[in-house]
């Protein structure tokens, strides 16, 4: 492994980060073109007093402005078997045709079949270069047993169990 500067590297360094694998989530929020979803790898565990997670939308991506704003939005973590859900949200934000989904109390997509769900308020936002950090406080959660759609080295890959 010969060190590199990440500047001057962006895709080694690209390769490097995809080394760490990671499950898959689809956050979903009402706006005001309607309910909408992405998938996200960037979702990770903060806090547990207060109940506090992140997830970190690309400031380039044209749903941006969509999730920025949002005061309440709900994070899925995909089972294995929903790749299908994983693909339909990486397109297009509005996906939910066809999908086994209905709005919370709120308006918020609840998307069925995932592994866990947390459904947040905002909590508070924070500076990450091209990505925004978005903390969100889980007001409900909710898991089940099984499998997880895994990402590692731009690819998806199983776990066997
Ligand atoms: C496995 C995977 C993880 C992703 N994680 C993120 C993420 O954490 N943040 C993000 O902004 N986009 C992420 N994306 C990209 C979005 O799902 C989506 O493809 C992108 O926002 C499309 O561009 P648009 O928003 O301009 O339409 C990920 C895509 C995949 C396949």
């Amino acid at each position: 492994m010969d060190p590199f500067d990440p500047a001057e590297d962006p895709r080694g360094f690209r390769r490097a980060l995809g080394a760490f694998a990671t499950g898959v989530t689809v956050v979903t929020a009402d706006s005001p073109e309607g309910p909408v979803g992405i998938t996200a790898n960037s979702f990770a565990s903060v806090s547990l007093d207060p109940p506090l997670v992140l997830w970190m939308p690309a400031r380039d991506s044209a749903r941006f402005a969509l999730f920025e704003r949002s005061e309440k939005f709900a994070i899925h973590v995909l089972h294995r078997d929903q790749r299908e859900v994983c693909d339909a949200f990486t397109r297009d934000r509005a996906a939910f045709d066809g999908l086994d989904w209905a709005p919370d109390d709120d308006g918020v997509p609840r998307i069925a079949g995932c592994l866990a769900r947390f459904e947040c308020r905002h909590h508070a936002t924070h500076e990450g270069g091209d990505h925004l950090i978005i903390v969100g406080r889980v007001v409900r959660a909710a898991a089940r047993e099984g499998l997880p759609l895994l990402f590692q080295g731009g690819r998806f890959v199983s776990l066997h169990g």
